[in-house]
């Protein structure tokens, strides 16, 4: 089966009046003032005076709030070349943030798609720049996404249409820095709808092994280095807590390491490692989960993925530092094979782990991908695992949970995922609890029991940070979305790249 990864539409920049142009749609931003009044303004402006001063009536009769987010499609029957025009609130900032151009433009498209728009023109607001551009870029990307390799011939409804064209007309930006806008919300747009895409794959589709033939295949495209170590070599270097979760699946376990080196010297001489929970498939194995809790757990592959997608945006967003990605790929599952609770297993840097729940098998293959990347001499480490219940229950779906060892890489993560709109708190690494994860019969116990469970897990973890500064992103939940926003369509979410490529681009462009 072959990926659907990229967006297939037609993104374009034309220097023009854009109420000139021939379209199903046109899209025109508009802000309000500080009291939540609409400013009608340059091309929007405009569009209200060939309709005759009725697109604002009609939006002041829909109570439209021009808040990012909010949009209201209004026919223009003959009246102007577009024959839709798309009001989309961007709200009342003076200067536009990123999220705020996403949310704009997410809902924007999304919006003319559902109205049967194909060929889409957009204004852009007054006074924009290459950074304007990008984000509305990333936004229309990112919301039109949609995952249809296995829509089959049986139609209950009619087809959706899908976007043919998406072209940004406006009189103002210069040749380079529309290229490099393109160009740069397109890479972090195509991240994470890889992303989105790779975690949608069921798990009989989406095998550790296939997982490394993607990673191969993207990274050569993406100029970075790729090696699969397969179950001879995890053998070899002493990584008993991969193979073992790995043991009970006809699919064999692998650790996928890339490399990103920048063109001339790394800034600051820094090196990241980033390692990605990849358990294609997660049954709980022995210790099994009910049904309904093991529906959706293809998507256990969520922080894996996240690395994996963020590593083919490196080059193309300029990240001045060598990043190393190491994807610790595995099926829980359940046979004659398949290790056990009351289980020990020595970790490559000689931690020894009692097996209390099978289930509980995120933290295991982790624990060798971070000693792994540590042995890299990597600097600092970041780890993303779609890892515990307990976190749903803590911060709810959407929220991801921040553990760190040092305050300063917290501060720069949380600030990321604020700049990149993802949610995001941080949470302790309460010592105290260390006593629930203590081991009967070896060092640690893979379990600490239901109080504290997304914080045992990150204090598991911390014993194989190597004394490295270490952040632990438990993304549990966030990887889907059951409703869907703005620019984040209802399904996967490709939660975590977004952040790390803000974390591994900072001040790049600043
Ligand atoms: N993959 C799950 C965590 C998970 C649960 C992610 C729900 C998304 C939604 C993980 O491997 C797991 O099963 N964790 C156990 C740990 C427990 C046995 C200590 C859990 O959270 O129940
Ligand atoms: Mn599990
Ligand atoms: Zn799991």
């Amino acid at each position: 089966m072959e990926l659907d990864v990229t967006m297939t539409f037609a993104l374009s920049y034309d220097t023009g009046n854009p109420l000139k142009v021939e379209a199903d749609a046109l899209i025109l931003p508009i802000r309000t003032d500080s009291s939540g009044d609409l400013i009608f303004a340059g091309s929007t402006a405009e569009a209200n005076s060939s309709l005759k001063g009725e697109l604002r009536q009609l939006a002041a009769d829909a109570r439209f709030t021009g808040k990012p987010g909010s949009r209201m499609v209004v026919p223009t029957v003959g009246r102007m070349k577009a024959r839709r025009v798309v009001l989309t609130g961007i709200g009342s900032a003076d200067t536009l943030d990123a999220e705020t151009l996403r949310k704009a433009w997410g809902s924007a498209v999304t919006a003319a798609r559902d109205a049967g728009a194909t060929r889409i023109v957009s204004a852009l607001p007054e006074g924009s720049s290459g950074a304007t551009l990008e984000g509305a870029v990333q936004g229309a990307l990112l919301g039109a996404y949609r995952f249809a390799t296995y829509h089959g011939s049986v139609k209950n409804e009619k087809p959706a249409t899908e976007i043919a064209s998406l072209s940004f007309v406006d009189r103002q930006l210069e040749k380079e820095v529309v290229e490099s806008a393109l160009a740069r919300g397109n890479a972090l747009a195509d991240a994470v709808n890889f992303a989105r895409s790779l975690t949608h794959e069921p798990g009989g589709v989406l095998s550790p092994v296939r997982v490394g033939e993607i990673a191969k295949e993207v990274a050569k495209k993406a100029g970075l280095a790729c090696e699969v170590f397969g179950p001879k070599e995890l053998a070899k270097m002493g990584a008993d807590a991969i193979l073992t979760v790995g043991k009970g699946s006809t699919n064999p376990p692998c650790m996928i390491h890339l490399t990103y080196k920048p063109k001339g010297a790394r800034k600051g001489n820094r090196s990241i490692g980033l390692v990605g929970k990849c358990i294609t498939f997660d049954t709980g194995g022995y210790s099994i989960k009910p049904g309904d809790a093991m529906l959706d757990m293809k998507g256990d592959m969520a922080g894996g993925a996240a690395v994996l997608a963020a590593m083919t945006a490196l080059k193309a967003l300029g990240c001045p530092y060598e990043v190393h990605g190491v994807i610790c790929a595995a099926e829980n599952m359940i046979s004659g094979e398949a290790f056990r609770p009351d289980d020990i297993i020595v970790g490559m840097n000689g931690v020894t782990m009692e097996i209390l729940s099978t289930d509980a098998e995120g933290r295991l293959v982790l624990a060798d991908g971070l000693v792994y990347t540590a042995r890299l001499g990597v600097g600092e480490m970041i780890d993303l695992a779609t890892l515990t219940g307990a976190k749903v229950i803590a911060l709810g779906e959407e929220t991801t949970a921040l553990y760190a060892n040092r305050d300063d890489l917290a501060d720069n993560l949380l600030a990321s995922a604020k700049r990149s709109g993802e949610l995001m708190w941080r949470m302790p690494l309460t010592e105290a609890l260390e006593r629930q994860i203590k081991g009967e019969l070896a060092d640690i116990k893979n379990t600490g029991g239901r109080a504290g469970g997304s914080i045992t897990a990150a204090l598991f973890l911390q014993h194989f940070s190597e004394g490295l500064p270490w952040a632990h992103l438990d993304i549990a939940g966030a990887n889907r979305t059951k409703t869907g926003s703005s620019y984040t369509p209802k399904g996967t979410t490709g939660v975590g790249v977004r952040t790390l490529l803000d974390y591994l681009t900072e001040g790049v462009n600043a």
